[in-house]
């Protein structure tokens, strides 16, 4: 079709109703419809899905310390439609193809005063949710820019249901479980923070493609209880971003869904960053991986060097042949390198010097022989000077050896103080910290991390992030409670992948820590594997968990990335079922909140032919507090025509695998059977 017919074919409205002028565009369904007005001059935007508003006329400007704000009035100059309608595929990911499709606009303003500067305003409608951004372009008079504010309103329509954790500048505060309250009770919040209207739209509120920019908090109006605004994280000397035209900010974005399944299906926040920029991704792998770790969590191992040093070069080793027996392709150490009994002094940790018991050439070679990659650890103690000052080296040091991932970590408040890990100097900080990577072809796996924003789009070796309450809290807390993995696919999922650390099957670990426990129960921890994607995902247990499971033969068989992903049931809070394809297979990973529930859904989605589908289910005994481990495990033969019904038990998940057939398979009972099983 030619370009201005497609043009013509959008829904814009250009009108001029006495001083106000509006301009509009809608999703590509026509069912969201975006429109811009200039009132007395200044820019107001507005959404409405189905004919009604869901944000009312809501305010756009920018407050800068060196000049006046960008606040109007303005006239418009002139206004540029641009419709899109492709696919483009991806490194990895939850499905092979992406479409990216949606009509586009963008408004050219000027001042109507005397200082005539230029903002122009981006608008995308998806059919999925919408996104604008803000771009101060080079001009005459403008050079540096301190911003003390993005004044971006979201006024709400109605009280909505909304999930929501705290928005302040701790660095745990994503860690946090979540609220479930009305919008109105928020004070202040970090996002995605997501909301259920009284229509009955799943909204989510967040950010992407957050570059060289401050990382933006929802902060209520204290007089109007459904109006929320931006408050960005600042610098030390209270300025939030410290920049120069050409500035594009971060795109604010609404994802809207018709149903829960809808903000999983959501691929908006990748569609909003640029493409990938790196020529060479053979050395990007997505992989699971165990490691010396949740012994330190439950206190069997110490980060330190000692008696119980969980880092030596034996203890790797032993876990690497555990590794390469079961079809686990990445094995990480922490507590390998010195400093860690230093902790909290400048340049403690030393990221080029193993501790003595860690021959890490022994080790490093010993996993290339053995097919297994090497995952090194760099915490920082968010020391950040410390980690800028080792960070070439540190990454040379790992490549030397072949290493081709790093997990990072940024515990405690950023030193210097006053800097925080979601305000601009630490964006660029981990921005620095991915093309160094990159630079050495190794990928990596945050913790502490700024939050997702889809950057992984373009930078592909920035593959999984923690970001969010993981399952560590579970080692040394009161844990998470079973509706928490629940709600965390519709929050901080939506930010990207998540490094949560699932496939405990020891779940009480009372030889360790009795007072402490895993809120769930094992067939559960199976299905978090499918659930909460991470393409480095691991399996966290101690091997000696594992050994002798035959559960284990799920995280045996898992892959690692998917062609295809499917939606089979959502309701936040409550349960997800979630099913994803690689290759001629399919893994579905089905998890409720504290509930016992039984769900049901039609195989015909997912396969045409017969298959084998190996279930890894709760019994009528089940449950996570009385009896967790508890799990029956057995294979069914299944028809496209089937559909899987299934009881989870309180706490409880389910994980399939659905295989092709073999001819000895004919003598399996039929799927239908799996439900009366589990109640024997
Ligand atoms: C916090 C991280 O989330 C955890 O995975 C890691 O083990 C510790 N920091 C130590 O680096
Ligand atoms: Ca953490």
């Amino acid at each position: 079709m030619h370009r201005w017919l497609i043009l013509i074919l959008l829904t814009l409205v250009a009108c001029q109703t006495g001083r106000e002028t509006a301009l509009q565009i809608s999703s590509p369904d026509k069912s969201i419809v975006l429109s811009l007005a200039l009132e007395n001059g200044s820019p107001v935007y507005q959404v409405s899905v189905d004919g009604k508003t869901l944000i009312r006329p809501s305010s756009l400007g920018i407050a800068l310390r060196n000049q006046p704000d960008f606040s109007g009035p303005y006239k418009l100059v002139d206004h540029e439609l641009n419709a899109v309608n492709e696919s483009w595929e991806t490194v990895w990911g939850q499905e092979k193809h992406i479409s990216n499709h949606f009509n586009g606009m963008k408004i050219l303003l000027q001042e109507s005063s005397s200082t005539q500067r230029y903002i122009n305003l981006h608008f995308r409608a998806f059919n999925d949710g919408i996104a604008f951004r803000y771009e101060i372009p080079r001009q005459a008079g403008i050079d540096s820019l301190f911003i003390t504010e993005e004044r971006t309103e979201f006024k709400f329509s109605s009280d909505a249901e909304a999930w929501w954790n705290e928005g302040t500048y701790l660095f745990d505060t994503p860690e946090q479980l979540y609220y479930h309250t009305n919008l109105s009770s928020i004070d202040s919040a970090n996002t995605p923070v997501t909301c259920k209207t009284e229509d009955g739209l799943y909204i989510s509120i967040h950010e992407a493609n957050l570059t060289d920019y401050a990382g933006m908090i929802l902060e209520k109006d204290t007089a109007d209880p459904l109006k929320f605004y931006t408050s960005l994280v600042p610098w030390p000397d209270g300025d939030k971003v410290k920049t120069r035209t050409p500035l594009l900010t971060p795109w604010r974005t609404i994802t809207i869904g018709r149903n829960a399944a809808d903000l999983l299906r959501s691929r908006m926040i990748l569609n909003l960053n640029e493409p990938n920029i790196l020529s060479d991704v053979s050395w990007i792998k997505p992989m699971k991986y165990i490691g010396i770790w949740w012994g330190m969590h439950i206190n069997k191992y110490t980060w330190t060097q000692g008696d119980r040093h969980g880092a030596t070069t034996e203890n790797t080793m032993a876990y690497i042949d555990f590794a390469a027996k079961n079809n686990i392709q990445g094995v990480l150490t922490e507590g390998w390198n010195q400093g860690w009994e230093d902790w909290g002094q400048d340049d403690a940790l030393n990221l080029t010097t193993p501790y003595d018991d860690f021959d890490i050439e022994a080790v490093t070679k010993y996993a290339r022989d053995n097919g297994v990659s090497f995952i090194g650890h760099h915490e920082t103690t968010a020391n950040v000077r410390s980690y800028e000052r080792q960070l070439e080296d540190a990454f040379a040091f790992y490549a030397d050896l072949g290493i081709r991932a790093v997990k990072t970590g940024y515990v405690g408040p950023i030193k210097p103080a006053g800097q925080y890990h979601y305000g601009q100097w630490m964006v660029q900080h981990f921005r620095r910290v991915v093309e160094t990577a990159a630079r050495y072809n190794i990928t990596l796996d945050v913790h502490e991390p700024v939050k997702g924003t889809g950057i992984e789009r373009t930078w592909p070796n920035m593959m999984t992030r923690e970001g969010g309450r993981g399952q560590e809290y579970n080692a040394w807390s009161e844990g998470n409670p079973p509706n928490h993995t629940t709600i965390l696919p519709f929050t901080r999922l939506l930010a990207g992948p998540m490094d949560y650390t699932p496939g405990i099957f020891d779940i009480t670990f009372d030889g360790y820590k009795p007072e402490n426990r895993v809120h769930s129960t094992l067939a559960k921890q199976l299905a978090l594997m499918v659930v909460l994607y991470s393409p480095l995902q691991m399996a966290a247990d101690l091997p000696e968990n594992y050994q002798g499971q035959p559960a284990f033969q799920f995280v045996r068989d898992l892959a690692t990335d998917w062609e295809e992903t499917r939606i089979l049931s959502a309701e936040i809070g409550e349960e997800v079922t979630i099913a994803r394809k690689w290759q001629d297979e399919w893994f579905i990973g089905s998890i409720t909140n504290e509930v016992a529930r039984e769900l049901a859904f039609p195989l015909s989605e997912m396969i045409q032919d017969s298959v084998v589908a190996e279930c890894y289910a709760d019994t009528k005994a089940s449950d996570f507090k009385t009896s967790p481990t508890t799990i029956m495990i057995a294979s069914y033969l299944a028809t496209p025509g089937d559909s899987i019904k299934v009881r989870l038990a309180p706490g409880g998940g389910l994980a399939i695998r659905l295989r092709p057939m073999n001819a000895n398979d004919y003598s399996l009972p039929l799927v239908f059977n799996l439900h009366s099983d589990q109640l024997k």
